[in-house]
C-alpha cells in the first residue's frame, strides 16, 4: 500500500475520504501462504465474509473454490467463475437445491431431512443424473482440551451422529450410487490461532469415519474442517504458518484415503482491505486521547471478530496510546479502542485503517454517515472505483426515498 498513490488517485478523480480500498496485492499474501502450507488440500473461500465481485474473481482466478449458503451468494460465485462450489445453509428452496444439484461442479450440504427429500426426489426423477453430497456434521465438543466459541453451545446447523438425519443420508448413500459421498462438513471454530481445534475435531472424525467403513463400507472422499482461522496480519503470521503445517501434517497421518478442504473467510478477505481517511477532530477524555475519524463505524462494525488496525501512521507500543472511533455514542463504536501513534499526530492528517475487508462492506449502512465509495487495487497497481460517490447518492435514494 502506497500512500501517495492512494493519495493522488483520490486528487485525480475528485474523491473525499473516506475510501475502501480491496488490494489484490494483500490478497495475494494470503493466497500464497494458504497454499504453500495446505498444497494438498482443497481451499473454498466461505463468500459471506465479503461480496466484492473483483475480489472473488480474483480467488477464483487462483484456484479456490467457493462456499456459499444462499442463492444470492451461489449466484454471485458463479457470476465470479469459482469452477468449484460447496453450497451449505438452512432454508434453501426446492427450486434452489435442484438448480444447484444439476451443476457438476456444486457439492450440496445436505442438513435436513427435507433436503434430504429433495435429493431423493432429484434422482428418482432424473435417471442420468448423479450428485455430489456432503452431511454437515457436529459433535460434543466440550471435552475437549482447548474451547472453541462452539464448543459447548446449541447451534442449529449440523447433525450429530446418532441423528436421523444422518442415518437417512448414510442409507441413501449406500443404496444409492448416484448418490456421492464428497464431503464431511464441520465448522466450530472463529478467529483460532491454534491448530489445537482442528486436530482434536480430526482425531474425533477419524474414530467416528473408521466405524462407519466398518459398518457401512462407505467413505467420504473429503473432510472439510471449515474457517475460523484467525486475520492475517504481520503479528498472526507465524503462527498462522504453524496452524497450516500442524493441521495439514496431522492430517496426513490421520487420513490417508481423503482431501482436506478448508474454507477460510476472514483469513482471506479482512487484510485485503483497508480504509483511508483522515484525523477531523482529536479529543482528550480523561487521559486517553480519542481520534475522531471520518472513517464511520457505520461500515467498520466494530464486533468482537473484528481486527481493525492502524497501517497509518505507523504504529507501535514506544509511541503514545491513542484510540480511534468517530461519532456514534456506543461505547461499541470505537474502531481501534487502543493503539499508539509514533508521531506527532494533528487535525486533517491521513490515517488508514486495515483489516477491513471482512464483514464489512456486507454490513455497511446509512447509520450516521453514508457507506464508502470502494476501489479496487489490481496486482499491476491499477485502481478501479468499484462504487462511485454517483453509486452512492443513488444508494441515498434508494434508502430515503422521495
Ligand atoms: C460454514 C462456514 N464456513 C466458513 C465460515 C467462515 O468463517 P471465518 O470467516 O471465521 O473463516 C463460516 C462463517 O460463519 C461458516 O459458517
Amino acid at each position: 500500500m502506497n500512500i501517495s498513490a492512494l493519495k493522488n488517485f483520490l486528487i485525480a478523480h475528485n474523491l473525499k475520504t473516506p475510501v475502501m480500498f480491496y488490494d489484490e496485492n494483500e490478497a495475494e499474501k494470503v493466497v500464497a501462504l494458504i497454499s504453500e502450507y495446505l498444497k494438498n488440500s482443497d481451499i473454498y473461500f466461505a463468500v459471506k465474509s465479503c461480496y466484492n465481485l473483483n475480489l472473488l474473481r480474483y480467488f477464483a482466478r487462483r484456484n479456490l473454490g467457493a462456499e456459499v449458503m444462499s442463492e444470492l451468494e451461489f449466484d454471485l460465485a458463479q457470476r465470479a467463475k469459482f469452477k468449484k462450489i460447496i453450497l451449505n445453509g438452512l432454508g434453501r428452496s426446492e427450486q434452489f437445491l435442484i438448480k444447484a444439484l444439476k451443476q457438476k461442479n456444486t457439492t450440496l450440504i445436505v442438513d435436513t431431512m427435507r433436503d434430504l427429500d429433495i435429493v431423493k426426489k432429484y434422482i428418482a426423477t432424473h435417471s442420468q443424473a448423479s450428485c455430489q453430497l456432503g452431511i454437515r456434521l457436529r459433535f460434543d465438543l466440550s471435552g475437549l482440551h482447548v474451547a472453541t466459541p462452539y464448543s459447548g453451545k446449541e447451534n442449529k446447523l449440523g447433525n450429530y451422529t446418532d441423528s436421523e438425519v444422518y442415518k437417512e443420508f448414510i442409507s441413501l448413500i449406500q443404496n444409492e450410487k448416484r448418490a456421492k459421498w464428497d464431503i464431511v462438513h464441520m465448522h466450530f471454530a472463529i478467529n483460532e490461532l491454534c491448530s489445537e481445534p482442528y486436530v482434536e475435531v480430526m482425531k474425533i472424525l477419524r474414530k467416528h469415519l473408521t466405524d462407519i467403513k466398518q459398518k457401512y463400507n462407505i467413505m467420504p472422499q473429503r473432510i472439510d474442517l471449515g474457517g475460523g482461522i484467525e486475520v492475517y496480519s504481520a503479528n498472526s503470521k507465524d503462527k498462522l504458518k504453524n496452524l497450516f503445517n500442524s493441521v495439514a501434517n496431522e492430517f496426513a497421518n490421520l487420513f490417508s484415503h481423503q482431501k482436506l478442504v478448508m474454507e477460510p473467510g476472514r483469513f482471506l478477505s479482512a487484510s485485503t482491505g483497508y480504509v483511508l481517511g483522515k484525523v477531523i477532530d482529536i479529543k482528550k477524555v480523561k487521559t486517553k486521547k480519542w481520534l475522531i475519524t471520518d472513517i464511520g463505524t457505520n461500515v467498520l462494525i466494530p464486533n468482537q471478530n473484528a481486527r481493525y488496525e492502524l497501517l497509518h501512521p505507523l504504529s507501535d507500543s514506544r509511541g503514545e496510546n491513542i484510540g480511534i472511533t468517530d461519532g456514534i455514542t456506543s461505547s461499541v463504536n470505537n474502531i481501534v479502542e487502543d493503539t499508539y501513534v509514533n508521531q506527532p499526530i494533528q487535525i486533517g492528517d491521513d490515517i488508514i485503517i486495515g483489516g477491513v475487508g471482512a464483514y464489512t462492506d456486507v454490513y455497511s449502512t446509512f447509520w450516521g454517515y453514508a457507506p464508502f465509495v470502494i476501489c479496487y487495487i489490481y496486482k499491476s497497481g491499477r485502481i478501479k472505483i468499484t462504487r462511485s460517490p454517483k453509486d452512492v447518492n443513488l444508494l441515498h435514494s434508494v434508502f430515503f426515498p422521495k
